[in-house]
């Protein structure tokens, strides 16, 4: 469907048009048609109308030749859809009046017997429900995915020494595979958070009809097996109502687009030329139309932007349904376009960062000519003081002096000769530039979680285990 403007607007007769002296105007049709954007639930919508209608016939409400002419109506209006031959109708409102539209127009009173017992509140409710499901089941291997990637990466860099950071400032050395694999553990927790989702919004709001349940004999938890769901929603008003699930879903969304954030902006820092730790692959970037000299990480800078968009779905949907009362209000089908963009955008993001980390090409050097210059392992000499017997604020407060004399002189804390380094503590001995080095600081960090490449390599035989 294109611009909605363009649809024509006969005098037509909708579903509910029997209660109205005068049609609405064009203006109200398009204000309150949500055709143009929820008809991407169709499959959703026609899988719970099939449920629905077996329902029907196994209870006796509909007979079992109405269910024949709805399954091969239904059949042929997905071959239509899928064809692009299907005539989307903003005369119709939505994705639920446009279907049973054309299966009345395809089989006559069958499909006007389809909504016998169900209302377009449970409908509705329903098809966000499996709609959010399947996306969760598409998000997930995203998310490993991108974490399998982080994994062969860190392994190649088990080794690699690169400044830890705090403040932005030097800290410690670290590996850069560990560094990746922080990354690791918040996809983890992202998959985490919508395994999480995914199980309280697997529940069936069919039967709950407008609000108050219906007075057909209906079974519900038969349409719930159908469709997967683990269980029914026990009350009809919540069934019809609730979007905490939207909510939910959302918020992890948001989670995870900040981590996919803060990965930008780190791959965008360490691939400004002052920092130079990486390049990123031509097929990431864009040059200037001005600078000819220019290569600019165009793709984490936008995932870093566009994970606005997402804050702004999460908080648009928190305010849509603060104050709403009971039950089912209008105001419910605004939760849709921030759910379809909130997954178009995680989805992209993830499927373009998976193939954009192989693309990294680290430079070690730039890493490690960083670490010469932020006396990355005083707090090694610290802790070797410490060793040696002094309390550990003792060796602090010797240490600070010792890197002060080093800013004096420019120059490394590993660069002191050893009778300047004794001058800050006669406990320093020979034996101290074996903590100095840097991959004497890094391998000294040997338990689980540490940064040690040992360990580094543990971590990602662990991590992959439970991918
Ligand atoms: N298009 C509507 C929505 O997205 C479907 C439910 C309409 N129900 C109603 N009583 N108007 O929420």
């Amino acid at each position: 469907m294109t611009d909605p403007q363009s649809f024509p607007s006969p005098e037509v007769q909708t579903a509910w048009s029997g209660r109205f002296a005068e049609p609405v105007s064009d203006l109200v049709k398009r204000y309150t048609a949500s055709v143009f954007f929820d008809q991407r639930m169709w499959r959703q919508d026609i899988r719970g109308s099939l449920a629905h209608a077996r329902m029907l016939a196994r209870q006796g409400i509909i007979a079992a030749a109405d269910l024949a002419a709805i399954e091969r109506g239904m059949a042929t209006i997905v071959g239509e859809i899928e064809g692009g031959t299907f005539n989307w109708n903003l005369d119709d409102e939505d994705v639920h009046l446009n279907i049973e539209k054309r299966l009345t127009a395809l089989v006559g009173d069958a499909g006007k017997r389809l909504h016998t017992g169900r209302s377009r509140n449970d409908q509705v409710a329903t098809d966000i429900r499996l709609w959010l499901r399947d996306t969760i089941d598409v998000i997930d291997p995203l998310l490993r995915n991108l974490q399998e990637a982080l994994l062969t990466a860190a392994e190649t860099q088990a080794d690699t020494p690169m400044p830890g950071f705090t403040h932005l400032q030097v800290a410690q050395p670290v590996t850069f595979g560990h560094h990746l694999l922080a990354y690791v553990e918040m996809l983890g927790r992202d998959r985490g958070r919508f395994a999480d989702c995914r199980v309280r919004l697997n529940r069936l709001p069919l039967g709950a009809a407008a609000l108050a349940g219906t007075t057909f004999p209906i079974d519900r938890e038969f349409v719930a097996r159908e469709l997967g769901f683990d269980g029914i929603c026990e009350n009809s008003l919540d069934a019809v109502s609730d979007r905490d699930f939207a909510i939910e879903f959302c918020s992890a969304g948001a989670l995870a687009m900040t981590h996919l954030s803060r990965f930008s902006e780190e791959l965008i820092l360490w691939m400004s030329p002052r920092v130079g730790f990486i390049d990123l692959a031509d097929r990431f970037c864009t040059g200037s139309s001005i600078m000819p000299q220019k290569k600019n990480p165009d793709v984490p800078e936008l995932a870093r932007g566009k994970t606005g968009r997402v804050f702004g779905h999460l908080m648009g949907l928190l305010t849509l349904m603060k104050g709403q009362p009971l039950a089912y209000n209008k105001d419910n089908q605004e939760d849709k376009e921030p759910l379809f963009d909130t997954a178009d955008t995680l989805v992209d993001s993830l499927r373009i960062f998976a193939d954009m980390v192989p693309g990294i090409r680290v430079k070690p050097e730039a890493m490690a000519a960083a670490l010469r210059q932020g006396h990355a392992t005083a707090t090694d000499l610290a802790d070797y003081l410490v060793k040696k017997g002094l309390p550990f604020r003792d060796a602090h407060e010797a240490v600070a002096r010792a890197v002060r004399a080093c800013e004096d002189k420019a120059c490394d804390l590993a660069d002191l000769p050893l009778a300047e380094l004794r001058a800050f503590s006669a406990l320093i001995g020979e034996d101290v530039f074996a903590v100095l080095t840097v991959a004497g600081s890094l391998a000294a960090r040997d338990h689980v979680g540490g940064t040690a490449p040992s360990q580094v390599r543990a971590a990602i035989d662990r991590a992959r285990k439970h991918l």
